[in-house]
């Protein structure tokens, strides 16, 4: 793989749509604090997420998240699959071929999100989510994965603002917290993460970003 998979987790309303956009800007030399490295490499940036990142993920993504499109409750493990089959093809029909092409993938959620909402959350196995993981990617890590930290509360205030909430923003907030605990958990047992405080305004977060990737681009060589 040449391109760069770069993951955005963390509970609701963190600021991960925010500022996987703003970074986008920022690599591709448009944002207001622009490198002048950014003109002379000739960069591809794709922005995708889970669920949803292809036209299979999109259909279950509304199965998974609209709150009235089915007239039943979708149990947990068929849940876990549903999340697992949208990572399949997400990896094979999107992903790799973006990366084998050299591009810097952005993504929003990914296998961490499994752990956090389907293990901490929903209280499933988390060794059986680490083998259905390995399953759906089959292998395939992130290069780094960018942990927006921000209080529960915070972020869930944040998710309302925004209007229409979808069904794991009408979770319990003590589900949120549990989710919470997850990513504590993995971050401090994983040394790909990186933990950026997500309570602050939106600049101060794309700061503490920017950072990091300038970091990463030297140690990956684009710069
Ligand atoms: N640093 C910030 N300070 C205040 N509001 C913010 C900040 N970052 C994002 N927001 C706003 O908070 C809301 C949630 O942000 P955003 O949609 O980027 O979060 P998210 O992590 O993608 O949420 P979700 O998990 O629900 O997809 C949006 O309305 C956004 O404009
Ligand atoms: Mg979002």
């Amino acid at each position: 793989m040449i391109g760069k998979f770069i993951v955005f987790e963390g509970v609701e309303g963190g600021g991960k749509t925010t500022q996987i956009e703003l970074l986008r800007d920022w690599l591709l030399g448009k944002g207001e604090s622009s490198q002048v490295w950014s003109k002379s490499i000739d960069l591809e940036v794709v922005i995708t997420r889970e669920p949803g990142g292809t036209k299979l993920g999109k259909a279950l993504r509304e199965l998974l998240l609209s709150p009235d499109v089915l007239a039943e409750k979708i149990q947990e493990t068929a849940e876990l699959l549903l999340y697992a089959a949208d990572r399949a093809q997400h990896i094979e029909a999107l992903i790799k071929p973006c990366l084998e092409r050299g591009a810097i993938v952005l993504c929003d959620r990914f296998i961490d999100s499994t752990i956090a909402y389907q293990g901490y959350g929903r209280g499933l196995n988390l060794e059986l989510i680490k083998q259905l993981n390995y399953i759906a990617t089959g292998g395939l890590e992130s290069d780094l994965t960018l942990w927006l930290d921000i209080d529960v509360e915070i972020g869930l205030a944040r998710a309302k603002n925004r209007g229409k909430i979808d069904k794991m923003e009408q979770a319990s907030i003590e589900f949120h917290r549990r989710v919470q605990r997850g990513y504590q958990e993995l971050s401090k047992n994983n040394s790909l993460i990186v933990g950026i405080n997500a309570n602050l305004t939106r600049e101060e977060v794309q700061k503490q970003i920017q950072g990091i990737i300038m970091q990463k681009l030297v140690e990956w060589s684009y710069i």
